[in-house]
């Protein structure tokens, strides 16, 4: 849902409030109730060709995450987790089953239409942080949201308040390979929240961080989910899951006690 634009509410959506201090204008449901499905995920196969046999990455996942829930994956190595996320964010499509986000199924939509889904609804944060090396750290977090149509000032502004959030404003005119790998994962949290997504998805967001690192980023994503952001994540950290409101485990490319 973005902040101050005629977004569609969902059931009970009416009340507009600032969930995340600091950061303005974002709908959210009435009384913080859980009112609609940020993402539903249902019988989602997906199989890789490869060289000796086809890899079959998803087997029939179902997830639903309900607005305002942080819910974290643990699972094996290669058990689809990735595979998972990237459908999620239309990165991929899947074989069979259907992948809904804010209400709206995936499927069938035109190139157009999934870009403008993404952009509006679909905040990433990857384990590598893939940021523009050769943009200043402002114009990291604002160019999401130029792209999807703000004023670059508009756009800038809210960088600003997002990197005043996320605790690097300090370094809004350095360059990412000046940061700390802690401050470039907040960063990259930072960008992701440009157009103020309805779902945050975050790939294994400690996984390239010493524990430290890793400590400040559980506490941030702990802060944003308390402030209402909805929050997919995976990870291989049980302590950096213990930090969600839910915990769902994967195996063999569907969620663990569903399925034969
Ligand atoms: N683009 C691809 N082409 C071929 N095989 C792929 C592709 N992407 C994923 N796979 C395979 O699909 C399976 C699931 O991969 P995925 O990356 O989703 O696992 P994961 O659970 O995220 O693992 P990890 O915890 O190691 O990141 C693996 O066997 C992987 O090798
Ligand atoms: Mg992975």
């Amino acid at each position: 849902m973005s902040g101050g634009t005629s977004t569609p509410a969902g059931p009970g959506d009416v009340t507009y409030r600032c969930p995340v201090e600091g950061v303005k204008g974002r709908r959210v449901p009435a009384g913080g109730q859980t009112a609609f499905c940020a993402l539903e995920v249902t019988g989602v196969r997906k199989t890789f060709e490869a060289e000796q046999a086809p890899i079959r990455a998803l087997r029939g996942a179902d997830l639903v995450v309900r607005d305002g829930e942080f819910v974290a994956i643990m699972g094996p190595s290669g058990c689809g987790k990735s595979t998972l996320l990237n459908l999620v964010a239309g990165l991929d499509v899947p074989d069979d089953g259907t992948i809904s986000v804010a209400g709206q199924p995936l499927a069938g939509m035109a190139e157009d239409d999934l870009a403008r889904m993404r952009r509006r609804h679909i905040g990433i944060v990857f384990q590598f942080f893939n940021l523009l090396e050769g943009m200043t750290v402002l114009e990291n977090v604002a160019l999401p949201a130029v792209i999807a149509g703000r004023s670059r000032r508009g756009a800038e502004s809210r960088g600003r308040d997002l990197l005043d959030l996320l605790v690097v404003a300090d370094k809004a005119a350095s360059m990412p390979p000046s940061l700390s790998g802690g401050q470039r994962q907040r960063l990259a949290i930072a960008r992701a929240l440009a157009n103020d997504p309805t779902l945050l998805l975050a790939d294994e967001p400690t996984g390239s961080l010493d524990s430290e690192g890793g400590q400040e980023i559980m506490e941030l994503l702990r802060r944003l989910h308390a402030g209402g952001q909805t929050i997919l994540m995976v990870t291989h950290n049980p302590q950096v899951a213990a930090v969600a409101s839910r915990l769902v485990s994967m195996r063999d490319g569907r969620m663990e006690g569903s399925g034969p």
